[in-house]
């Protein structure tokens, strides 16, 4: 049985339905066309899987929000399969071969508990509770090897939608990920016209932010944003593959109450840095540290036998160390033992060279030129 959907991709929309894997993020400017675009794919998957039971979910933020964006486009497009009933009442959609659709919001993500999926969309991840993927539908997908599509506009990275573009750019296409930027300026779907007044109307970092898909823009006032917009603009965040012939230097924030960071990265004869990874943790010992540098330092991707094999941070990376890089007081601080933090990270094999201590100023200064 076919059906003419009334339904004409946009070429970009068309390369995220081809292309896109089980679990996808799809981030793109306001009005790109996401909303048609999840509710299609889930269409297409629905009428061809052929199973009966086959169940899925459009959830957003909100109830009330789900039904304003997606009803309608529900409607439109699987009204065109004859013989599809819809229940406003519970906002779903049963086409004739026994597959199912349903409105959710995650107002109310209790809704959602004990049942089985093949298929999500959450659109708008950004503005919705983190722990509702993990604890509540990640489960739900795991029986029938459902599919995930995340589909939003970039709010800052202190949420879900940052989350999963993180973690589908580190597991990549063998972990079953996808990701696609669509920016404006790429896609040429809204009139320029339109682009110009919306830009006069809002400040930099908010046009940057619906219109260019920039996760930088939201953090305002920080010291480094316009550079990390500019490098993003510049092609030159992304995956940056390590050289197994440079030695990994790694710089070090040793917190005493907050977090202790580490930045690995390389640095080519040619003077072009490489900034491969990064990590941080609170409330740890020095040994903690010892043994993550150390798990980075196997062959890649093999995983720490005592990870659980989903902690990304002790996976092998074939690290071969150069430079360890601490903060000029590591030579002050004291560790509880009355040894300090230089010679307990000696006595676990992490011998430390310190950073000239600079003023504050000149620091921040450093790392402008660098980015
Ligand atoms: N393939 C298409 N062909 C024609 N019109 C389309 C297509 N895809 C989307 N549109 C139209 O573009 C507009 C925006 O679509 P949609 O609501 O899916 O965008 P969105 O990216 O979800 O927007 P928002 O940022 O507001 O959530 C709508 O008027 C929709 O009908
Ligand atoms: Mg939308």
């Amino acid at each position: 049985m076919s059906h003419v959907i009334p339904y004409c991709p946009r070429p970009l929309q068309w390369q995220f339905h081809s292309r896109r894997t089980r679990f996808c993020v799809l981030l793109c400017h306001r009005r790109f066309g996401k909303t048609v675009a999840a509710v299609n794919d889930l269409l297409r998957a629905a009428l061809r899987s052929g199973k009966s039971d086959w169940r899925a979910a459009y959830a957003a933020p909100f109830l009330g929000q789900a039904k304003a964006v997606a009803w309608d486009y529900l409607r439109r497009f699987a009204g065109a399969v004859p013989g599809t009933r819809f229940h406003e009442s519970e906002l779903r959609c049963d086409l004739p071969t026994g597959a199912r659709i349903r409105l959710y919001g995650l107002d109310n993500p209790h809704a959602l508990r004990g049942l089985y999926l093949d298929d999500i969309v959450l659109d708008e991840p950004a503005d919705m509770p983190r722990s509702v993927w993990s604890q509540v539908i990640r489960p739900m997908l795991a029986d029938r090897q459902g599919r995930a599509l995340f589909c939003g506009t970039p709010h800052g990275t202190d949420n879900l939608l940052h989350d999963v573009w993180e973690q589908a750019g580190r597991e990549g296409a063998a972990g079953g990920w996808s990701r696609f930027r669509f920016p404006a300026s790429r896609t040429g779907y809204l009139p320029a016209a339109e682009l110009a007044a919306a830009r006069r109307s809002m400040d930099e970092a908010e046009y940057r932010q619906e219109f260019e898909c920039s996760f930088a823009a939201a953090v305002r006032g920080a010291y480094y944003a316009p550079l990390l917009e500019q490098a993003e603009r510049e092609g030159r965040l992304g995956d940056v593959p390590h050289a197994p012939e440079l030695p990994v230097h790694t710089a070090w924030d040793l917190g005493m109450d907050d977090a202790t960071a580490i930045w690995f990265f390389q640095v080519e004869p040619g003077g072009v840095w490489r900034v491969l990874d990064y990590y941080e943790a609170s409330g740890e010992g020095l040994a903690h540290y010892a043994h993550v540098l150390e798990s980075k330092s196997r062959p890649a991707g093999q995983t720490d036998a005592t990870a659980d094999g989903q902690d990304a941070a002790l996976r092998g990376r074939g690290f071969r160390y150069g430079l360890h890089i601490a903060p000029h007081d590591i030579r002050v601080r004291e560790l509880g033992t009355g040894k300090s933090r230089l010679e307990s990270a000696a006595a676990l094999g992490i011998r430390f060279v310190t950073a000239p201590a600079l003023p504050v100023a000149d620091g921040i200064d450093a790392v402008r030129r660098l980015l």
